[in-house]
């Protein structure tokens, strides 16, 4: 059995979780995260290198033999990393390449492409300062709320919801003024939709092979109820209960295989994660976004069911040959319950020490944005730790998370305390 030198690049909860599953794996020669955070020194060895800095990650390639380049995070993607190292001897890259990274890199490209392919998504059009009375007509034609999107990557801040049309209106103007930077040069403006989302991931091998990973929600707002500001994440549930088999089906049909067939009419190589970012309006599933790396904090919960493993799968997937790997799935429920910095998503404070993670023997605890100096861990993050918890139901799963987040303190921690409580409410 061929083992490998694997090079994992983030430092995220995300990262982690992808640390932790490969770090299992029999296939496993050795792991680096580049760079890493207080938690993935668990799972190999962290290196101080940017994952933009490509210059840095050849010579270090090199430099150990790296075998296998695995991204978690966008910004390298849409940078282009997969064509700068897929054709250097003996290394596989997961992730697509530069033209596949466009379907989050631009939402104008990632609109272009569903309507070009027939993927269910809501009714849009882009503009640019040259046309932004145009743009204003538009608006006019749509129903409250609006939907206005920087075209290119913000840091997941790109996306406004407005409300009544003459703000609408000032925004417009004021994204394609610069209010973010470059990304907003192009604004793309879409129809509202009303439903529950939902999170679907996909591993691609570029010729035409897939397997369709758990199916998981996040929570995105930083107050119960789902109230308050946007964050990167509080928390996320697998199994989806509307996400059942006929749904699923509905994705797989209308989505997945058209967007894969999509990709390959266009010649885009993609040999990585593809996230589907799913709104479901009555029953039929439509695209909202499409990312293209996993999630976070979906990853710590879909790491928690794959039963199959994960390098063995990723391997094949960047070979291009996905063949017939099997992917089997825990049926338990996974949830993950992101403990917070006090004042996130708005300023915070770094470098609270944290204490408690050894005391926890029911969950899984991701590290997300936290640092080490020698024993002590401290936040460096807003988000900070992710607690991981497989149950037999999401009550099951999330007493384990709340009596784990119990023992675990640092000054102004915050977590939500409803994760997954509007699901439970479906499955009655
Ligand atoms: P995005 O960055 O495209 O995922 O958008 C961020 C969030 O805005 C999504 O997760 C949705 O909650 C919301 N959103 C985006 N587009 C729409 C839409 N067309 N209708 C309703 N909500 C949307
Ligand atoms: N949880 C949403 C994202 O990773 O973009």
């Amino acid at each position: 059995m061929d083992k490998l030198n694997i090079l994992l690049l983030g430092s995220g909860g995300r990262e982690s979780a992808l640390a932790w599953k490969i770090a299992q794996s029999p296939r496993l020669k050795k792991l680096y995260i580049a760079p890493g955070n207080g938690g993935t020194d668990q799972y190999g060895e962290n290196v101080a290198i940017s994952p933009l800095d490509f210059e840095a990650i050849h010579k270090f390639v090199d430099e150990k033999s790296i075998d296998m380049i695995v991204v978690g995070n966008e910004d390298p993607l849409v940078a282009g990393i997969y064509d700068q190292f897929a054709n250097k001897p003996g290394l596989l890259v997961v992730g697509p390449s530069k033209a596949g990274a466009a379907l989050e890199g631009s939402k104008d490209f990632a609109k272009q492409f569903m309507v070009e392919n027939n993927i269910p998504t809501a009714r849009y059009q882009s503009f640019t300062a040259e046309t932004v009375e145009e743009g204003k007509k538009f608006l006019a034609t749509l129903k409250a709320p609006y939907v206005l999107k920087a075209d290119g990557l913000a840091a997941g801040k790109g996306v406004l919801i407005i409300d009544n049309l003459d703000e609408a209106c000032r925004s417009l103007e004021e994204m394609l003024g610069g209010m973010f930077g470059k990304s907003s040069a192009t604004v793309v403006i879409e129809e509202f939709l009303s439903g529950i989302e939902c999170s679907v991931f996909v591993l691609t091998d570029g010729n035409g092979g897939y397997r369709i990973l758990p199916v998981a929600k996040d929570y995105k707002r930083i107050g119960e109820g789902d109230t308050g500001p946007n964050t990167g994440g509080m928390g996320a549930v697998s199994p989806v209960i509307f996400a059942n088999d006929e749904f699923m089906k509905k994705v797989e049909e209308r989505i997945i295989k058209p967007t894969i067939k999509g990709l390959s009419d266009r010649g885009i190589i993609y040999r990585g994660f593809i996230f589907l970012g799913l709104i479901n309006v009555e029953g039929e599933p439509m695209v909202i976004e499409y990312n293209v790396r996993m999630g976070d904090p979906e990853t710590e919960v879909v790491m928690l069911r794959i039963a199959s493993d994960l390098v063995d799968l990723m391997e094949a997937a960047a070979k291009g040959n996905l063949g017939d790997k099997k992917l089997e799935i825990n049926p338990k429920t996974a949830v993950t319950v992101m403990a917070v910095s006090k004042g996130y998503p708005g300023s915070y404070e770094k470098g609270k020490a944290i204490s408690g993670i050894d005391q926890v023997t029911e969950s899984t605890v991701f590290h997300a944005g936290t640092k080490k100096d020698g024993q002590l861990i401290s936040t460096s993050g807003g988000r900070v730790l992710a607690v991981s918890s497989l149950g037999n139901s999401i009550d099951d799963a999330l007493q384990k998370s709340y009596r784990s987040l119990e023992k675990i303190e640092f000054e102004g921690i915050n977590y939500r305390r409803d994760i997954g409580r509007d699901l439970e409410k479906l499955e009655k």
